[in-house]
């Protein structure tokens, strides 16, 4: 369902420098697949989760989603496939704080057209049933501590119902207790057929999912261990 075929990404920072984030990577993960990628600080991990959910376009290399090339749909299309086939999970939640976890799991809802006010809400209120936190839907993401954050989060990325999760470090900034919790969350998701692709730097993360990747300065090859 995913590929890459040498994918390079090089940013230019000011003009006469360059970091080569991506130097080449090969990537095929299946439908139904729950994989890790792995890698220190500065290693691309971010980069390829970026390229990976259409939010960039890599500098040279192949990306087929379902055998579509994305780097030759045009923008509009873009959209439409990020938009019905892929849900974010990112490490600092990206809620509106000042909303309630019912609006904020309702946001990309109100990407699609002709959809009824009445009928969002009643998807909305499903996703949050999904993850378990249906009796804080009213409440302010401000208030809400930072596993609760990440499972609404994770209802605002299943809430379009998407085939493809990208979480970005989803376990960070949680003690590890809330992290399993995620964790599972995302295990049961991956169990409903979803194919889940987590960045971490944490091993323990990393061992729950079926493979693991490993990005070294650019480069990506499969921990076999
Ligand atoms: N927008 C950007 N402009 C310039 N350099 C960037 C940008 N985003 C990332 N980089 C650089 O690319 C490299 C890979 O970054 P990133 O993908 O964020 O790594 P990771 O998520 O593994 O920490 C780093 O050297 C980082 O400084
Ligand atoms: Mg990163």
């Amino acid at each position: 369902m995913i590929e890459l075929k040498n994918i390079v990404k090089t940013y230019y920072p000011q003009k006469s420098t360059e970091v080569k984030a991506l130097k080449g990577v090969d990537l095929k993960i299946e439908k139904g697949e729950m994989v890790a990628i792995m890698g220190v600080s500065g290693s691309g991990k971010s980069t390829l989760l970026h390229i990976l959910g259409c939010l960039s376009k890599p500098t040279d290399g192949k990306y087929f989603l379902d055998g579509e090339d994305m780097n030759e749909a045009k923008r509009k299309q873009v959209y439409k496939i990020r938009n019905e086939k892929i849900g974010f999970i990112f490490q600092d939640y990206g809620l509106i704080e000042d909303k309630s976890v019912l609006e904020n799991v309702m946001y990309p809802l109100a990407f699609s057209k002709n959809v009824k006010f009445l009928k969002m809400k009643k998807t909305a209120q499903k996703a949050i049933a999904d993850v378990g936190i249906s009796e804080l839907a009213r409440k302010k993401a401000s208030k809400l501590s930072g596993g609760q954050k990440q499972r609404a989060a994770a209802a605002r990325a299943i809430v379009n119902d998407p085939d493809i999760i990208l979480a970005d470090e989803p376990t960070a900034a949680l003690d590890s207790k809330t992290a399993d919790e995620v964790m599972a969350l995302l295990k049961r998701l991956n169990e409903k057929g979803k194919t889940i692709i987590v960045v971490t730097h944490d091993k323990r993360i990393a061992d729950m999912c079926q493979k693991t990747y490993v990005i070294t300065d650019g480069c990506i090859k499969e921990d076999t261990q």
